[in-house]
């Protein structure tokens, strides 16, 4: 880190406080607060995190302003358009690109890794068959680690790359399961002849009284949306993350508590929010001039689902990949005429026109398109968020096992402002 520091004076005491500044490779450098405590007796104040690293990392860079996202210095564009989603996985856990023997290797150890212990598909009889597949997919990767005691020593690499695997391999096994189980349909076991998404799609839609092919197009839009959704820098699930592991919980229990936090509709649960709010649009006979109303309106909690970002001030390069796979699948489709999808095309033009979207910087983000996409695509909507966690799933775990041999790893434990009740005693 540079030697450059930053000078923090108390107007009032007159006390200054010298903090050291740290530089990266891109992006706003960070002065490091720790010794603002010591020096002026001040904590710092950042409800949501809105300008605090909380930890230094090599794995994604984004920039909100310039809308770059790269992974491993890869911009997302040439990975889109490229790579695959296991080979994306392969860079985000190592952090180089594999060579052909080394991307073999892991998509073999991957696709040996796709069953799950038999025990864990009796675990799901205790949900309702109507169970949203969310809740079945954090508590099923949550008890996982009852079944892998042969690997929970998270200060051994070993056993941190074998659970790193299981969990890449098991989530779309577990994802369909709970799929299947809510139509009461029989399990579809993984075929490890078969890629990473197609044994997913065969796993969700086949059935053992016929064969099934998966529609390529269908294949290549979810591989991109899967490349898409891999990683996110510092996001509320993957901070989620590294601060269930960072006090040496197990890996099984911490990307449940990332795909909880995944699950919230202005978070991971977006995509599904989205075609939720079209199908409201479009059957509540309120015209979509009241629900842009409604949206700018301070006093209304309604928000445009899909549009914003914490970070896309411009626009989202992922929402920019996106669409043409959107566009594309809907033509082929011959969907884009249905009123959902033009509705949704509308509430674009909208929102991209309006002053008040564009003063607010507010743009179809990752989700508006995504939502689109699957529901084309038939996937059903309580499994959109579902489909995000999986993809999501190498990011966790890759921020998980940067933090694991970060040597500044320390429990995290924020401070707060307190505004309650000055000290008092019990009445006599
Ligand atoms: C994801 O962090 C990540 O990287 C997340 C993600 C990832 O890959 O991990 O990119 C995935 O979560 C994408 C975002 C999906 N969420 C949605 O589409 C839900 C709708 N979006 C909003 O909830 C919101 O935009 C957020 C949560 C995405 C961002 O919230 P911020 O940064 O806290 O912004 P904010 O809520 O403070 O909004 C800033 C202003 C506010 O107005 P003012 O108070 O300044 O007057 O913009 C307004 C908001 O009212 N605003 C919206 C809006 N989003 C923000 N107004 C209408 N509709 C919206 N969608």
């Amino acid at each position: 880190m540079s030697e450059k520091t930053v000078t923090v004076s108390d107007d009032t005491t007159g006390n200054k406080v010298q903090l050291a500044l740290h530089e990266g490779t891109h992006g706003a450098p960070c002065f490091d607060i720790g010794s603002l405590h010591e020096g002026l007796g001040y904590f710092t104040y950042d409800p949501g995190y809105v300008c605090t690293a909380s930890c230094s990392s090599a794995i994604t860079y984004i920039d909100g302003d310039e809308g770059i996202l790269l992974y491993r210095g890869y911009p997302i564009e040439q990975l889109a358009e490229k790579s695959s989603y296991l080979e994306v996985c392969y860079l985000l856990l190592y952090g180089e690109l594999p060579d052909q023997r080394q991307k073999e290797e892991f998509e073999y150890i991957i696709s040996n890794h796709t069953m799950v212990n038999e025990g864990v598909r009796r675990f799901y009889e205790g949900f309702r068959y109507d169970a949203h597949p969310m809740a079945i997919l954090v508590s099923t990767i949550g008890a996982l680690s009852a079944f892998y005691h042969d690997s929970l020593d998270i200060t051994n690499p070993r056993h941190r790359e074998i659970s790193a695997f299981r969990l890449i391999a098991k989530m779309p096994t577990i994802a369909a399961d709970s799929y299947k189980y809510s139509l009461g349909q029989p399990f579809i076991y993984p075929l490890n002849a078969l890629g990473y998404v197609e044994n997913f799609l065969r796993m969700m839609f086949a059935v053992p009284a016929e064969g099934y092919q998966p529609n390529p197009t269908f294949v290549r839009a979810l591989e991109i949306i899967f490349i898409l959704h891999a990683d996110h820098e510092q996001n509320a699930s993957t901070s989620t993350v590294r601060l269930a592991s960072s006090s040496g919980a197990n890996p099984f229990a911490s990307i449940a508590a990332g795909i909880a936090s995944l699950w919230g509709p202005a978070h991971g649960g977006a995509n599904e929010a989205v075609i939720q709010m079209l199908e409201e649009m479009l059957n509540s006979g309120v015209s979509l001039e009241d629900y842009i109303a409604r949206a700018k309106d301070k006093d209304d909690s309604f928000r445009l689902m899909g549009f914003g970002h914490r970070v896309y001030k411009n626009y989202d390069p992922r929402a920019k990949i996106i669409r043409q796979v959107c566009n594309d699948l809907l033509d082929e489709l011959g969907a884009e005429n249905q009123p959902l999808f033009e509705l949704a095309r509308r509430l674009e033009q909208i929102a991209l026109e309006d002053d008040y979207f564009i003063e607010k910087r507010l743009y179809p983000n990752v989700d508006f398109y995504s939502g689109i996409i699957l529901r084309a695509m038939g996937i059903p909507l309580n499994m959109f968020t579902v489909i995000f966690a999986m993809a999501r799933t190498v990011g966790w775990i890759a921020h998980w096992m940067e933090m694991m041999v970060d040597p500044e790893l320390r429990i995290g434990r924020p401070r707060q402002l307190y505004t309650g009740k000055g000290q008092r005693d019990y009445p006599e």
